[in-house]
């Protein structure tokens, strides 16, 4: 194989064959090819697109890098849901526990922040001592312990999509229908499911920014699932706002924590409750009803723990986590909220330290935004319409400047 003659073929519009895009994957998890190929590659991917055959190729490779869990006869049915990434997207730690609770096992594998878009990993790894570096057999462990587990991809299950996913984070070659659906599909296909919902985000927040866009890429996970052995149904949903009122690794955390507790913002939970009721057995209001009681924060609670976390941590996370420097951003009129972007929000928090600009930066859980007033809302001149924590002076300062983009009021 002349690798660079097939990445020449994909940047002329050409196509690859099923044994080339195989042969492409072996070759960049096993280190063979360079991730300098790779990124060459996934642009050439990004501009040109894979068809479908292609896309079904290319996932069943990044499937295939790895093993795929299975389990015993007779256990529980595996349920999970996957979103496309949006800002202060938060569901899956809420979600997650919640299906337990329905006697479902959830072996969820979520990825890192990936572009501007928060990532459920790095949210866990802001709780001390969360381990998300699970091998096979303590992932069954704690399966049949909790009824659910977290963890991430590693060098057994899915690792091309654990080295392909850090370098598109950084390479400007996140939105792309193929990448997104190979990267999303082979990972729920190595947890052998029984039933998948996917939460497909469109809008300035998300890397589809039309609803079109968003069928089509629904359209192309869900044709990938049935070619190769899951059935997902799908929820399209906006995300033009942030999800709930927080954004920002630790007080993401404790957003969900207060959800977990019955106390979470509105949309948090019925976005949770949309997606719970497509692969749980109980209906919303039994679901609804464990989130008020306290038995998901309990089952998130013995989560944490089995996997290595602080639970004493979970209620004092922000002060764990406190970033030095906190400022709000006012009203400069008053009015209604009519805009809230996303995009930005999600712009300002990567600028402020809570995602990744080359692949080996470190997060800072801290920083982020939180109380951010929602559309729809009335409010005064003055009037705070979020709180910004930051490292620095400086940057709490170009932040704050930079959010006044992000809001209409009229
Ligand atoms: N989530 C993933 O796991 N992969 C993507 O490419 C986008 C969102």
């Amino acid at each position: 194989m002349h690798i660079p003659s097939l990445i020449e073929r994909k940047r002329d519009g050409g196509q690859l064959s099923a044994e080339e895009i195989g042969a492409l994957i072996t070759a960049f998890t096993s280190g063979d090819m360079p991730e300098y190929q790779m990124s060459a590659l996934a642009m050439a991917i990004f501009f040109r697109g894979m068809d479908a055959g292609e896309t079904s190729a290319l996932t069943s490779a990044m499937l295939h890098s790895g093993s795929v869990l299975q389990w015993p006869a007779g256990a529980p049915l595996r349920v999970d849901k996957h979103s496309t990434g949006g800002i202060g997207d938060k569901t899956s730690l809420v979600l997650a526990p919640l299906l337990a609770c329905d006697g479902l096992w959830v072996p969820m594998i979520s990825g890192r922040g990936l572009g501007i878009t928060g990532g459920t990993l790095d949210k866990l790894e802001s709780i001390p001592g969360f381990r998300t570096r699970l091998d096979e057999d303590e992932i069954h462990d704690v399966i049949r312990e909790v009824g659910c587990v977290m963890v991430g991809q590693t060098s057994g299950i899915c690792p091309a999509d654990k080295k392909l996913y850090a370098l598109r984070d950084v390479t400007g070659t996140v939105p792309s229908i193929p990448l997104i659906t190979a990267s999303i599909m082979s990972k729920k296909l190595a947890e052998g499911l029984d039933r998948l919902v996917l939460d497909v985000k469109y809008g300035s927040g998300a890397f589809m920014k039309t609803r079109e866009q968003a069928d089509a890429l629904a359209k192309s996970m869900v044709g990938v699932g049935c070619l190769l052995g899951v059935r997902a149904s799908v929820r399209l949903s906006a995300m033009d706002e942030p999800t709930g009122e927080a954004a920002g690794n630790a007080l993401e955390v404790a957003e969900c924590v207060r959800c977990l507790k019955g106390g979470g913002p509105a949309d948090l939970e019925e976005i949770v409750l949309d997606l719970c009721v497509s692969v749980s057995v109980s209906d919303r209001d039994t679901l609804r009803g464990w989130l008020h009681d306290g038995t998901a924060w309990q089952r998130f609670q013995r989560m944490v723990a089995a996997q290595g976390g602080d639970i004493d941590a979970l209620e004092r996370i922000t002060e764990i986590h406190d970033a030095p420097c906190m400022g709000e951003l006012r009203a400069t009129t008053s009015g209604i909220v009519r805009r809230m972007d996303a995009g930005v929000i999600g712009h300002v928090i990567l600028e402020l330290g809570g995602g990744r600009a080359k692949a080996d930066d470190e997060i800072d859980f801290a920083v982020g935004c939180d109380d951010i007033v929602k559309t729809g809302t009335e409010v005064g001149f003055g009037d705070p319409l979020m709180r910004v924590h930051a490292r620095t002076d400086e940057a709490l300062d170009a932040a704050i400047s930079r959010l006044q983009d992000a809001v209409t009021i009229d």
